[in-house]
Parts: C-alpha cells; sequence; structure tokens
C-alpha cells in the first residue's frame, strides 16, 4: 500500500509556472521541510538550511531580483521566475553549507535529495511547486537576507496551481537503461 502512494506522488509531481496566489499554510510548509530534513545524505552531513519567504519579504525580494535581471540584461527565463515567484504563496530558499570544498560534489547531491524530498511531499499535499535555480544571481543578497552561513544553491517556489500544467516530456525508460539485454 505504502509503495503505491509513492508511486504516485512520483508520476504526479510536475513543475509549476502559474500559480493562482491562493495561500499555503505555514502547516503545510513545515510539513514540506520536514521531509527535506529526512532526506540522505552523504556522511549523514545534512548540509542544508532552509529560509521561507512569503508576503512583504517575498515581494522585496521579488523587485530586487528583477531589478538585478533587468541591470545585467540576462535571458528571460529570470524574468519568468520572478513572475512565478510573485504569483506563489511562499519561496523555500535552500542554503548549502560551503564549508567543507572537499566534499562539494557530494553536499550538493545530498541537498538535490532533500529538495525533491520537499517537491514530493508539497506533491502529497497538493501542494504545486517549483524548484528554480536562476534566482541564485542574487545568491549574495539572499544570504544576508536570510543571514545564512551557507551558500544559496535553489529555492523551491510553493503554492496553488492556477491551470492545467503542461508536462515535460521525459525519456523512455529503455533509452536511458544503457544495458543491451536487461
Ligand atoms: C537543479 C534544477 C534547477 C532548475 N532550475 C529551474 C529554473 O531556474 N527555472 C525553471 O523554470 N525551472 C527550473 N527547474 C525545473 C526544470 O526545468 C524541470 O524540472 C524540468 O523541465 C522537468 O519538468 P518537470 O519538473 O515537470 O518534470 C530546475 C530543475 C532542477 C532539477
Amino acid at each position: 500500500m505504502e509503495r503505491k502512494i509513492c508511486e504516485n506522488v512520483i508520476k504526479e509531481r510536475h513543475s509549476t509556472r502559474s500559480f493562482s496566489g491562493e495561500e499555503v499554510s505555514m502547516a503545510d510548509v513545515m510539513e514540506i521541510l520536514e521531509a527535506g530534513r529526512l532526506a540522505p545524505s552523504a556522511k549523514n552531513r545534512q548540509p542544508w538550511a532552509f529560509y521561507v519567504l512569503s508576503n512583504e519579504e517575498k515581494e522585496n525580494v521579488v523587485n530586487m531580483f528583477i531589478k538585478r535581471l533587468e541591470e545585467h540584461n540576462t535571458e528571460a527565463t529570470g524574468f519568468a521566475s520572478a513572475r512565478i515567484m510573485k504569483e506563489a504563496s511562499k519561496v523555500v530558499l535552500v542554503f548549502m553549507d560551503d564549508k567543507n570544498e572537499y566534499d562539494r560534489t557530494t553536499d550538493l547531491l545530498s541537498v538535490g535529495a532533500c529538495i525533491e524530498n520537499m517537491l514530493l511531499r508539497a506533491t502529497e499535499l497538493d501542494v504545486s511547486s517549483l524548484w528554480v535555480y536562476d534566482v541564485c544571481v542574487v545568491a549574495d543578497e539572499l544570504k544576508e537576507i536570510a543571514k545564512a552561513s551557507g551558500r544559496l544553491v535553489s529555492a523551491v517556489i510553493l503554492g496553488k496551481s492556477n491551470t492545467d500544467s503542461k508536462r515535460a516530456i521525459k525519456k523512455e525508460l529503455k533509452d536511458v537503461i544503457i544495458n543491451k539485454n536487461i
């Protein structure tokens, strides 16, 4: 029975890029962060820390992000993320401990596992999500705002979906298995 629930959530999870503005409760956000906390990590270092942006603080961050994009005339994807952050209810900033340079790759993999746990739990709670990296152009400013000790590596945008999102096309299983006879 447990396995079935997991399978459905994995299939249901997808990136959402249009949000209704409807609130996601802090109780749900805490459940999502809890799922991240429980993720596997190399040497059990748990190299992550979270900071939740909402309301006015989120608005201010979005405006600062747009200003930076305009100054640097960067690609359009950043502007799209800014618009999505504006529409969504919450943005979780994900920081990674960066003291241990030697283990940077395994720490990044661990943070990836942590974020995927969050996305799956969000799906289970009927909260739509988008994993974004492009907000890292304002990593230094966000580190300062969050008073974080680590480096910003991603953000998870959370909200209620507006429309049925177009699903990304995935490679077939046969195209990603290298074995010839399996
Ligand atoms: C490390 C990482 C960074 C990502 N950064 C962005 C981003 O900056 N902007 C964005 O719109 N989507 C971003 N995505 C979402 C991917 O575009 C998305 O997962 C992919 O197109 C597959 O679609 P799906 O999530 O619906 O399966 C990112 C995903 C990952 C794993």
